[in-house]
């Protein structure tokens, strides 16, 4: 006969300790990037099972794709099984100078979207590239411009960088909209596979000169120092 394992009352207020309190050992998961629209933090398992229902609901029109790899075509339940995979396997190679910070993105407690940014070699590089996608039912709300105005907050104020960079399939008003307002400039147009066919993608580039001369509504870094190292090593920012 199998032994059973009781849970003994004594081990209730330890779980119950761990859900209040702050991540002791992996302290990603207490930054905070706040404005007066969003919240974002490293998505949580809870996050990624409601970014997946979220994303088997629709992202964009199906007649476009606004991706490199067109994960949004993926039948249900791959979709949703392909967001997890994809955001464990950030989390579990991490390095200080290789990351992919997946943000989770809340407006008013709800889960909406995606705002990742990421790196290699940020301490000498200084460049960091970004990605974003929201619900459909989020879309035109200004929730796209905030989120990567936090994140963009997070790369030159927080963490130093000089530059960030982007992209967007021409026919992406939306995205492109977004790097416009946060004044990108175009450096290039290159051609990649979209669904299998030549497709023409703009190279974008947000320098740190043009971020500092644009207005931009205050974001707070909360929990940033002690997560520091994770960005940029041994390095000062
Ligand atoms: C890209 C995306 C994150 C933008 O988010 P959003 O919240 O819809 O964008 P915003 O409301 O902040 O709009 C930003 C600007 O783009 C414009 N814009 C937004 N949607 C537009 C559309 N469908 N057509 C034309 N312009 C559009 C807005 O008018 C705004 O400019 P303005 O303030 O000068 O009017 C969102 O549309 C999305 O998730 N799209 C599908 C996934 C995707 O394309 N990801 C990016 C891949 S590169």
């Amino acid at each position: 006969m199998g032994r059973s394992v009781a849970l003994t009352p004594a081990s209730a207020p330890i779980k119950r300790r761990y859900l209040s309190m702050e991540h002791p050992y992996w302290p990603l998961f207490n930054l905070r990037l706040r404005s007066a629209l969003v919240e974002i933090r490293l998505a949580t398992d809870d996050d990624l099972t409601d970014l997946a229902s979220l994303a088997a609901r629709g992202v964009h029109d199906s007649a476009t794709m606004p991706f490199l790899h067109a994960w949004t075509d993926e039948p249900s339940p791959l979709i949703e099984r392909g967001l997890f995979q994809w955001a464990w396997g950030h989390r579990a190679t991490w390095r200080d100078d290789a990351w992919k910070f997946n943000g989770a993105v809340v407006v008013d407690g709800v889960v909406v979207g995606v705002q990742d940014i990421w790196a290699d070699d940020f301490a000498r590089v200084r460049e960091v590239k970004t990605g974003s996608w929201l619900g459909r039912e989020h879309h035109e709300r200004g929730i796209g411009t905030a989120m990567r105005e936090a994140v963009l907050t997070l790369a030159f104020e927080g963490l130093g960088a000089r530059a960030a960079l982007s992209g967007g399939f021409p026919d992406n008003a939306a995205s492109l909209g977004v790097s416009r307002k946060l004044g990108y400039e175009e450096t290039g147009r290159r051609t990649v596979t979209r669904r299998g066919e030549a497709a023409e993608v703009l190279d974008l580039r947000l320098t740190r000169a043009s971020w500092l001369e644009h207005h931009h509504e205050p974001v707070s870094l909360v929990g940033l120092e002690e997560c520091r190292k994770f960005f940029v090593g041994d390095a000062i920012a």
